[in-house]
């Protein structure tokens, strides 16, 4: 098609390459980057959607080596692209992504993995690569374990402050919550009851229990995944019934109703909630509550299957670092020596998308070097 027979066309079509592209005209439009319609510094828009004529459509294409240049009707704006813009934009995927869901995961059983992503504070803190190697495992797998992390109380802040900004340092809830006795817990994602969820946990070891304390991490991605593949009914189940949670104490009072397996707009796994904990009874009608409970249970039995645990026990020192919308967690009791520090962690909270911020920004050209990674 030629650039004449396209005037008066609601679509821009034309070839990159061996690509034939074609761009309606008000998402040109919407997208035009003169500095009447976009801010040159920001990028952001001038104009609302609403500013674009109901009715537009492009009456002008010149087209000279890379450049691109529209003119519209009614109100004769004129809008110059390049190619290149035009073909890393093409409308011929999915590329509307922001890396959260099962798409952009390496997905693992503890067979998968080798020793499991690990690093060491000091080369983390020296290392702009190191950094970037360190960050990019949590995104892939879901977590980290960074080693070498003075034991001195406060240092877990300071780990999640090299990544982001620190959300809701939230200091320990009142003894009597199981998490703050020497019992075992079972695989569970943390503050189901909130909305959005922390989506980063860390975990500070100060000091071990003699005995026990092993943590556990298992894939809530890889397991929801393997529930789709053998019973879609249960999987479908999941992520449609909102399951509420609570936590209240003296100074809080938190509630959150969403469903346990979280998917994208495109029905993608995007987040797993698994607490029994802190689960709070099902008000829905009689037949959905039937429906959910064999599928509860479907899913609790593969999230409990040992296979799916990757075992760990952290060091004084260690620092394990996990996506907490997609790797639960889990630990084994532990003794209590009177007399001797015991097992100590300090954990707080902070943001996976603080996280990737870092990690982008370390990768920008010229941030460091682009070695091959041994
Ligand atoms: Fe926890």
């Amino acid at each position: 098609m030629t650039s004449k027979d396209q005037a008066g066309s609601d679509r821009l079509e034309l070839v990159v390459g061996r690509r034939k592209l074609c761009f309606p005209a008000t998402w040109l439009r919407d997208n035009c980057p003169c500095a009447q319609c976009q801010d040159p510094v920001s990028g952001q828009k001038f104009a609302d959607i609403t500013d674009i004529p109901g009715d537009l459509i492009i009456t002008g294409i010149e087209e000279a080596g890379e450049s691109v240049v529209l003119t519209y009707a009614p109100d004769q704006h004129r809008s110059g692209f390049s190619r290149r813009w035009l073909a890393e934009h093409a409308l011929d995927g999915y590329r509307d992504g922001d890396g959260r869901t099962e798409d952009d995961k390496e997905l693992w059983l503890p067979a998968d993995l080798d020793r499991g992503p690990q690093a060491s504070w000091p080369r983390y803190l020296a290392e702009p690569a190191d950094r970037a190697r360190t960050l990019d495992a949590v995104l892939r797998w879901g977590f980290v374990l960074l080693h070498d992390v003075p034991t001195e109380p406060g240092m877990v802040l300071e780990v999640a402050a090299s990544f982001g900004f620190v959300f809701d340092v939230r200091v320990q809830p009142a003894p009597g919550n199981l998490a703050f006795t020497s019992r075992a817990i079972l695989p569970h994602t943390d503050n189901p009851y909130r909305d959005p969820v922390p989506t980063v946990q860390l975990l500070h070891c100060l000091s071990t229990a003699e005995n026990g304390g092993d943590t556990g991490l298992v894939d809530g991605f890889a397991a929801a995944a393997a529930l789709r593949a053998r019973d879609a009914g249960a999987f479908d189940v999941l992520t449609r019934t909102a399951v509420p949670f609570g936590y209240i104490d003296k100074e809080t009072e938190l509630w959150a109703s969403q469903p346990l397996i979280q998917l994208s707009p495109r029905g993608r796994i995007r987040g797993v909630r698994f607490n029994n904990r802190s689960a709070r009874p099902l008000r829905l009608p009689y037949a959905e509550v039937a429906a959910f409970y064999p599928a509860y249970r479907r899913w609790a039995g593969l999230l409990a299957q040992p296979e799916r645990q990757l075992n760990l026990r952290l060091a004084a020192g260690d620092c394990l670092v996990f996506d907490n919308t997609r790797i639960l967690h889990a630990r084994t009791a532990f003794s209590v020596t009177p007399g001797s520090p015991g097992r100590h962690l300090q954990g707080c909270y902070a943001d996976l998308d603080g996280l990737a911020s870092t990690l982008a920004v370390l990768r920008r050209p010229g941030n460091y070097e682009h070695k091959e990674e041994s």
